[in-house]
């Protein structure tokens, strides 16, 4: 009682931010202003100086293209830290940024941060320490499908079965949710990052071209699609793996769907696992609700139909995808008490590491 007096009067001075820590995009959603900052997760590091020379955009737009002495870094991989110390400047880098959306400056924000579905307590406190670390007062942590499916708005608090998949660029977690829990989810590293390798491999063995991940993901976008649709193609520029020499081919959708098939069927039978384990009850209510899609793997063309041909079952890709966590974070921030059965409170629900 006397803390939650203390809590109340503390939070007058302090600022509640949401982020969506992704491997490709790291989204900041500040209380009562909506998302304010949403950039690559890319920074850009001077090795002579050590210093940060770019985060977010301007980093990404060095990938693949920095000279020997600066390197691009992802920070995080298949959804999880991979470089801690950088993952810290980036997270003070974007907090700072949304500072002047921050009308309290008097002590550091309360901060939701989402984290992929089936993480190991090891992962959780290196997020939650990073935050910290980046100047959060406090740290909840939540799993990310369980902020997607509120950031949607489903009903997850009540006794209904609703699933969701949210295809990222590192994970993809598929998650059956009822009464304020995950009842079944599965956490998978295929998403975003590997379909762009699957097509750097594919170029490489049908064309003998070098191309590098910003091309990759480039052609994704222009001409990836699951389901034979309209032809689509577009040129693009490597090296020959023969002549070491810049070429130029026609790639079109039906190479990149070749390129991505068999990551693809791999995310159709997760789904199906999934599926295969969940209770009666709550399967009948995904049968008749659907599965919605989330993340920005939700807008691969035709991955909708696709699903429904193999599933049998609605699928319905959220609107605005990218942003489903960070707005999902944001509605916990807005009330939460009521969201308090989602979050993994700080230091007393995991075993301390002092
Ligand atoms: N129109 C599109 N078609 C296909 N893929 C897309 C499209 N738009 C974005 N993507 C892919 O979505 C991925 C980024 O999605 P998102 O921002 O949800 O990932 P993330 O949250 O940063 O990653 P994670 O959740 O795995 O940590 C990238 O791999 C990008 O290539
Ligand atoms: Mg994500």
């Amino acid at each position: 009682m006397f803390k939650d007096q203390i809590e109340k009067y503390v939070s007058k001075f302090s600022n509640e931010i949401g982020i969506d820590l992704g491997t490709a995009n790291t989204l900041v959603y500040v209380r009562g202003k909506g998302i304010v900052v949403n950039e690559p997760s890319v920074v850009a590091v001077n090795q002579k100086t050590g210093q940060v020379v770019a985060v977010g955009k301007a980093a990404k737009e060095m990938l693949g293209r920095t000279p020997t002495h600066i390197t691009a870094i992802r920070p995080l991989v298949d959804g999880v830290i991979s470089d801690f110390e950088v993952t810290e400047e980036m997270l003070a880098y974007f907090i700072r940024r949304a500072g002047e959306f921050m009308p309290k400056k008097f002590l550091g924000p309360k901060v939701v941060v989402g984290v992929p579905s089936g993480v190991t307590n090891v992962e959780v406190r290196a997020v939650r320490d990073a935050t910290k670390n980046a100047g959060a007062r406090e740290v909840y942590i939540v799993e990310q499908p369980m902020a997607g499916a509120i950031g949607i708005r489903l009903p997850v608090h009540e006794p209904v079965g609703s699933m969701i998949i949210d295809i990222g660029g590192g994970t993809t977690d598929i998650a059956v949710i009822s009464l304020g829990g995950i009842v079944r989810s599965k956490n998978l590293k295929i998403a975003g990052d590997k379909l762009n390798n699957d097509i750097i491999s594919y170029i490489r063995n049908e064309f003998k071209i070098l191309i590098g991940e910003t091309t990759a993901e480039q052609v994704k976008l222009a001409v990836g699609a699951v389901v034979q649709g309209d032809p689509l193609e577009t040129t693009i520029r490597g090296r020959d793996l023969i002549t070491g020499l810049p070429r130029e081919v026609i790639i079109t959708d039906s190479d990149i769907r070749e390129a991505m098939s068999a990551s693809i069927d791999i995310l159709i039978e997760a789904t199906k696992e999934v599926l295969e384990t969940t209770p009666p009850e709550i399967l009948a209510d995904v049968m008749r609700r659907g599965i919605h899609l989330v993340g920005g793997g939700a807008l691969i063309k035709g991955l909708d139909t696709l699903l429904i041909e193999h599933i049998k079952i609605p699928v319905t890709i959220a609107e605005d995808p990218l942003t489903a966590i960070a707005r999902g974070a944001g509605i916990i921030l807005e009330d939460v008490e009521r969201y308090k059965s989602v979050l993994i409170e700080s230091e007393d629900d995991l075993p301390s590491s002092k």
